[in-house]
């Protein structure tokens, strides 16, 4: 027998998450969880509904038409598979743990719709039960204010003002008194998200890497100094912003979460709460980026974005008193920067396997415009000490990107 040297060895390969193996155990949870809910329904699932947050499915359970949603973790879908929690030995470890806990993000969505629902304002959607970490809504049926600001541009200012009615009661003690003791969902936060994504030198190699998946290298170029610029130039103004008192908020307020099932005239319901306590300007913010980034998707005309615009212009000037305006428009504009470079970030960092939603595969198509649109607008703030003057000019800058 010869004495040799024990070979050296070699690293094990990492073993990501990947988009088959998590969408084959989200399938499973939802089969499972539907049967501890509902014993001997048959459970057929009908659609998946792309999504880069979480997995979500059209399913039938018996008669009754139902939406699941599962949820890896609390992350989105697209940092759960680059890696962000680890291998996927370790990422399923964990995500047992985190379903037994009992406060995962989507039994806190589900404690919300509950406490919502008993509040009567806003109206939100049924949640039909929630196990194993898996939560069923009802279905709603109806356009989306997405969908009718595109077919009724000329009523913009109505129809965005609709939500924003519903979402008045959170301000009111009686309603916000009803819905205490709430689990905040924080995973929504608008300056949360900027900062966890962005800063120090993951945020640097997170930056760097943008689109190396969904982007060809001369765009992917162009893009990423973009980003670069404008993220470091919301960093600075992040903190320059008059320090208020956190107002309730509903936390993820757009376009495709606000659908009229009773019709434009009636009330709306609202889809995917995640209530928490954050800057009062955050519902607006997310609603006017949303609602832009629509526009930049669909390209109407430059005429209907320009009435769109128009609409979310005639909103911001109701919403505010005028002594209050110049520190509310300068949060605003803040905070609608942050929340569509988080979410085009979210787009452009999404492997290629991930199904997206359409909406989401047309900005990656327009990522310059809408990277030259966030520069363009940032670098205005902060130059410039008057917000009312950079946002008259923001409004030009929508028509043009919705053409
Ligand atoms: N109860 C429901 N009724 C009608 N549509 C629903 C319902 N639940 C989910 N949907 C549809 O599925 C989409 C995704 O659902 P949801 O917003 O709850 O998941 P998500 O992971 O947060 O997705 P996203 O990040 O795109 O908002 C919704 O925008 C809506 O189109
Ligand atoms: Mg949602």
């Amino acid at each position: 027998m010869t004495d040799t040297a024990p070979a050296p060895s070699l690293p094990e390969p990492l073993q990501l998450p990947t988009v088959h193996a998590v969408f084959a155990q989200a399938a499973d949870t939802i089969h499972r969880a539907a049967a501890d809910l509902w014993p001997h329904q048959p459970v057929h699932l009908v659609e998946q509904v792309p999504s880069p947050t979480s997995y979500v499915q059209r399913l039938r359970v018996g008669d009754r038409p139902l939406y699941a949603k599962v949820s890896l973790l609390g992350v989105s879908l697209v940092s759960l598979l680059r890696g962000a929690c680890g291998t996927w030995p370790a990422v399923q470890a964990a995500q047992s743990v985190y379903q037994d806990s009992g406060d995962g993000l989507l039994e806190r969505e589900a404690a919300q719709l509950h406490a919502l629902a008993a509040a009567r304002y806003p109206r939100v959607c049924t949640p039909a039960g929630v196990a194993r970490g898996v939560l069923f809504t009802e279905p709603v049926a109806g356009s989306s204010l997405g969908e009718l600001l595109l077919l009724q541009p000329g009523d913009a200012a109505v129809l965005l003002q609709v939500p924003l009615d519903e979402l008045r009661a959170l301000r009111h003690p009686s309603v916000v008194h009803r819905l205490r003791p709430f689990a905040p969902i924080s995973e929504r936060s608008i300056t949360g998200t900027f900062l966890r994504k962005f800063t120090g030198v993951t945020g640097s190699v997170y930056l760097n890497r943008l689109g190396i998946d969904r982007c060809a290298p001369a765009q992917r170029d162009d893009v990423v100094d973009l980003l670069r610029a404008t993220v470091a130039r919301l960093q600075r103004l992040g903190t320059e912003l008059t320090p208020g008192r956190p107002a309730l908020v509903y936390g993820d307020l757009k376009p495709e979460h606000v659908l009229f099932p009773d019709g434009p005239g009636q009330r709306p319901v609202l889809l995917d709460p995640g209530l928490l306590r954050a800057r009062p300007a955050t519902d607006y913010a997310k609603l006017a980026s949303r609602t832009v980034l629509l526009l930049a998707a669909r390209r109407p005309s430059s005429a209907i974005a320009g009435s769109i615009a128009q609409g979310l212009a005639d909103v911001a000037e109701r919403h505010t008193e005028r002594s209050t305006r110049r520190t509310w428009l300068r949060e605003v504009l803040t905070l609608w920067l942050m929340d569509t470079i988080n979410i085009l970030t979210t787009y452009l960092s999404a492997p290629s396997t991930l199904p997206l939603p359409a909406q989401a595969m047309a900005l990656i198509g327009r990522a310059e415009t809408v990277c030259a649109l966030v520069d363009a607008i940032s670098g205005d703030l902060a130059v410039n000490a008057d917000p009312a003057a950079v946002w008259d000019r923001a409004l030009e800058r929508i028509e043009v990107a919705g053409s």
